[in-house]
């Protein structure tokens, strides 16, 4: 994301209301039943990721030397549902990667004397890397240069890619960055030069499907929607309205999702820890695309629409707010909010700032502060995991190998329209507590009961709160089970807040990742009445 980015409604902002008395408990309504709104069944890589071009090697590693933390920690993923997490390799250093076939090292950033990346060069040792590092049926999604407009370099690492990845590995490619952001394109002269690219890649590599994906787009959409300012800005609705499909090439459509920024110091005031972790303001961003997620999917197909490369604060996070347990509880609601509005995978973006990226920035040098972990020592610390990391644990157990499992925010749940329900509409927690149901109609209870919760405490609690005592909330779930007295099980995300920033005391199921594998019993409770305590700055999954 860059500075010359409009003010979003955020920023007009909205006092908050410390006076707030927080719950103590939660009655869950019902009914049981599978609700109208719940998504299709959800992809089994919901949770995915993307890597910065120029950055991947530092992620993996190399042949000779591979980086263990990182395959570990994808694997671990990978074992709770059977199905690797997605990679896209891109953003806006793809807009300068080139290919040489002659390299003799599987990537080279060409670093200037200010410490500015100029360009990136891959070789064939960096799809090696690609293809033996990550796990084993690992989908990749490769981003082209098209800020260059030059149709040949494209060319060159779209070929690259289909000769150095494993038969079926790669899934999708998208030609630019961020597009949105350069060459003032509009849709139509976007989709012009965008259509005949696909269609020459497709011919010139013999793809007879259609293999590429829209947009990667920065920019939130404007609000109200159906306006001539919004239809002017260019986005997979107003590209594939352009004609971008006419040559039926497209098969996903991408956008950005970046909440808060510290790309400029008007917009670092607001991206804070206790902005952050609230779901009345995630709900109410991530519903800014469902008119778009809505025209996707009708024109594309139920999953068609992915939040391609995400975080929470653009221009590489920040430090005690996106590198916190925080932002572990953000990463939580926001995957499975954007999952129940339709949504089908989103790609968590990994790397570092840029300096040639915002001249105004807060971050220089080293890995982004919202990183999942930092495979290496940099400028920024030592080689380590953050709390992060764990919701995607906590996401891919919900999965499991399940493939027919179906989503729905049931608290505070959504309007009629579809938008969420907030302060002001009925949510008496002030966005602080949110359930999500998930329906699997291959088993038993099918439709008729949820197989699984997840209960989130927002609440803000921080370990530095000295001798404070943790509040904390009961679900009462009884409505949600075939009888009172069914016996769950549940496990829980903890920290001993929400400011902590280390994997160490970060569990998940009672066990830490801070090596990449687990450390510590694997810990979960069985409860019989129904009702579910969760700490503030915690959340639970409950297995019916
Ligand atoms: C996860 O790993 C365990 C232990 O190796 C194995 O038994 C299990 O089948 C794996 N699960 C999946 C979904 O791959
Ligand atoms: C592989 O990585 C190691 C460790 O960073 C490095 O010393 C070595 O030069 C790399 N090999 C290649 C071919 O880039
Ligand atoms: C990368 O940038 C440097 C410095 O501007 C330039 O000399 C070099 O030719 C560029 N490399 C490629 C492959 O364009
Ligand atoms: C376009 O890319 C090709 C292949 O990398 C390169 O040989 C050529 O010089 C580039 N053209 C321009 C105008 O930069
Ligand atoms: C696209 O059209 C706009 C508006 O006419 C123009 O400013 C811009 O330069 C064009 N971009 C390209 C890449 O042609
Ligand atoms: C794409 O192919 C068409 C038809 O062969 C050709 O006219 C056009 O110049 C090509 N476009 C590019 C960017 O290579
Ligand atoms: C595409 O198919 C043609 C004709 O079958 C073949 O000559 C060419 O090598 C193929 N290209 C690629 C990239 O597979
Ligand atoms: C792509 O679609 C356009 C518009 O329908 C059509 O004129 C053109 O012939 C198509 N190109 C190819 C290569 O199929
Ligand atoms: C969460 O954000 C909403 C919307 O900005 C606000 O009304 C509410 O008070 C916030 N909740 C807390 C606990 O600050
Ligand atoms: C600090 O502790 C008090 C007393 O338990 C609690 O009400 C409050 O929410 C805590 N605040 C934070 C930010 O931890
Ligand atoms: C909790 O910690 C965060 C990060 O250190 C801080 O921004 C926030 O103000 C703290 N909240 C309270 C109520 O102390
Ligand atoms: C967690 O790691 C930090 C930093 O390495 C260390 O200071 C701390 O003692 C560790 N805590 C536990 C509980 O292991």
């Amino acid at each position: 994301m860059n500075p010359k980015f409009v003010a979003r409604l955020w920023s007009l902002s909205i006092l908050i209301d410390l006076s707030l008395a927080a719950l103590t408990s939660l009655t869950l309504q019902g009914p049981a039943s599978l609700p109208v709104d719940a998504s299709p069944p959800l992809h089994p890589s919901l949770a995915s990721f993307s890597i910065e071009t120029a950055f991947f090697i530092s992620y993996t590693g190399n042949l000779s030397s591979p980086n263990l933390l990182t395959k570990n920690l994808f694997e671990n993923l990978k074992n709770r549902t059977g199905v690797p997490a997605e990679v896209r390799i891109g953003g806006i250093t793809a807009d300068s990667t080139y290919w040489d076939a002659s390299l003799d090292t599987p990537l080279f950033n060409f670093i200037d004397d200010q410490g500015a990346l100029q360009n990136t060069t891959i070789g064939p040792q960096f799809w090696d890397v690609v293809r033996e590092i990550l796990p084993e049926g690992t989908k990749i999604t490769v981003n082209l240069d098209l800020q260059d407009l030059n149709f040949t370099g494209a060319l060159e690492v779209a070929t690259s890619a289909v000769e150095g990845l494993a038969p079926g590995q790669l899934v999708a490619f998208e030609i630019g960055n961020e597009p949105d952001h350069y060459l003032s394109f509009t849709p139509e002269n976007y989709t012009e030069i965008w259509r005949p690219w696909s269609v020459n890649i497709s011919e010139a590599l013999n793809i007879t499907k259609p293999m590429f994906q829209l947009g990667a787009t920065a920019e939130d959409p404007l609000w109200p929607y159906n306006t001539p300012a919004a239809n002017a800005q260019l986005d997979c609705v107003s590209a594939l309205a352009a004609g971008a499909n006419d040559n039926n090439t497209v098969r996903y459509c991408s956008e950005h999702t970046y909440q808060y920024s510290v790309c400029d110091p008007a917009r670092a005031q607001v991206a804070t820890l206790t902005n952050l972790v609230n779901h009345t303001r995630v709900a109410q961003y991530l519903d800014l695309w469902q008119p778009r997620i809505n025209a996707v999917r009708e024109q594309l197909g139920d999953d068609a629409f992915v939040i391609g490369e995400y975080n929470s604060v653009s221009c590489s996070g920040r430090n005690n707010v996106s590198n916190t347990f925080g932002q572990a509880l953000w990463l939580l609601d926001t995957t499975f909010y954007a999952a129940s509005i339709n949504v089908s995978r989103l790609y968590i973006h990994q790397g570092g700032p840029l300096a040639l990226q915002s001249s105004t920035q807060l971050n220089h040098g080293g890995f982004s502060f919202y990183d999942l972990w930092w495979p290496v020592d940099n400028l920024n610390g030592p080689t380590q995991v953050f709390p992060s990391y764990s919701s995607y644990l906590f996401v891919t157990e919900t999965l499991g190998t399940s493939t027919n499992l179906r989503i729905s925010n049931i608290f505070p749940g959504r309007q009629e329209n579809g938008s969420s329900i907030t302060t002001a509409l009925g949510d008496d927690s002030a966005g602080q507590l949110v359930v999500y149901g998930f329906w699997d109609e291959s088993l038993p209870s099918g439709t008729d009961f949820p197989s699984k919760l997840a209960l989130l405490n927002l609440q803000a609690f921080n370990a530095t709160n000295g001798t404070g005592e943790r509040p904390s909330v009961n679900f009462d779930i009884s409505n949600y089970l075939p009888s009172p007295d069914t016996i769950v099980t549940v496990r829980r995300l903890q920290a001993p807040g929400a400011d902590v920033k280390a994997a160490n005391v970060t569990r998940w199921a009672g066990q830490t990742f801070e090596e990449g594998v687990p450390s510590g019993e694997l810990v979960q409770e069985t409860i019989d009445n129904g009702l579910v305590e969760v700490e503030a700055s915690g959340a639970a999954l409950v297995i019916l």
